[in-house]
């Protein structure tokens, strides 16, 4: 099949001050040493990957004291121009908030403040007209009903149950926006029988990854259509998307994944 690319819009920040000194999911050590110089030097290849791919690139600058800032998918969720603030679950990252919301506010978007705990678009993901929202480790289910009540489209309520995918985009990937039975690939063991017949039900033809590919969260990808930029390491899903007729674009961001992130957490999609 034939795959058309679309132009993509994304927000990301450099990890000049990344870290890993607390604990916030199993993926992080705080005992071990991180390299914040080869950090930002992986991160350099994801940027560069995106302008070669043609994407409009924005930046936002870290701050100090806020090391996962560098994963810009939990700074907000935006579409139609309507950028839906988060409210994080843990102390270590809440000023993260209002950060991206200074951002969005001077980059003319119309800014919503949050009253639910949400992680962004960490967990809510946009398949053809609906939102597709996790909940269960970060972002709570009332936030679900503000997303509903902004954007007037469908929210379906996936429910994560593995701790090592804590946020929709670490089990759940968008290969195809524009939606259909294909268009989706996830790790069925990271929800719940309900939810993942809901996926079943919705996406019969998905990519399903393997444990494998998941472990160096494979699923954490940014596909345009037609490239999906990947973890180099998740070989089987790399092959998969080739059989399926998507270009892979596999990458080594390796010391992120210490903070238990890859590419799609270092990606906020803006939509105007
Ligand atoms: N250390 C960060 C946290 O636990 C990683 C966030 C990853 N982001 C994502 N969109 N999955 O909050």
């Amino acid at each position: 099949m034939e795959r058309t690319a679309t132009h993509r819009t994304v927000l990301m920040c450099r990890p000049t001050h990344f870290t890993v000194s607390y604990r916030i999911n199993p993926w992080m050590h705080p005992e071990d040493p991180t390299d914040t110089s080869l950090a930002v030097r992986q991160w350099e290849t994801l940027y560069a990957k995106y302008l070669e791919l043609g994407y409009d690139v924005h930046l936002i600058e870290g701050l100090p004291g806020l090391p996962d800032m560098v994963y810009a998918a939990n700074g907000g969720y935006v579409l139609d121009g309507i950028a839906y603030g988060a409210l994080f679950e843990y102390p270590e990252r809440q000023p993260e908030g209002p950060a991206y919301m200074d951002w969005f506010r001077d980059n003319g978007f119309d800014v919503r403040v949050p009253v639910a705990t949400n992680e962004g678009e960490g967990d809510m993901l946009l398949v053809g007209d609906t939102i597709y929202a996790g909940t269960g480790f970060r972002t709570d289910v009332a936030s679900h009903d503000e997303l509903r009540e902004i954007y007037g489209r469908e929210v379906v309520t996936l429910h994560l149950t593995n701790p090592s995918f804590y946020h929709l985009d670490t089990a759940f990937a968008v290969l195809d926006s524009a939606g259909g039975p294909d268009s989706v690939a996830y790790l069925p063991k990271a929800f719940s029988p309900e939810s993942l017949a809901i996926l079943e039900e919705r996406f019969p033809d998905a990519v399903i990854v393997n444990d494998e590919d998941a472990a160096v969260l494979g699923l954490n990808s940014f596909s345009d259509g037609k490239n999906v930029v990947i973890a180099s390491r998740a070989v089987d899903f790399e092959r998969q998307l080739r059989e399926r007729g998507f270009t892979p674009h596999g990458l080594d961001l390796s010391e992120l994944l210490l903070g238990g992130g890859g590419v799609k957490c270092c990606t906020l999609e803006l939509r105007r």
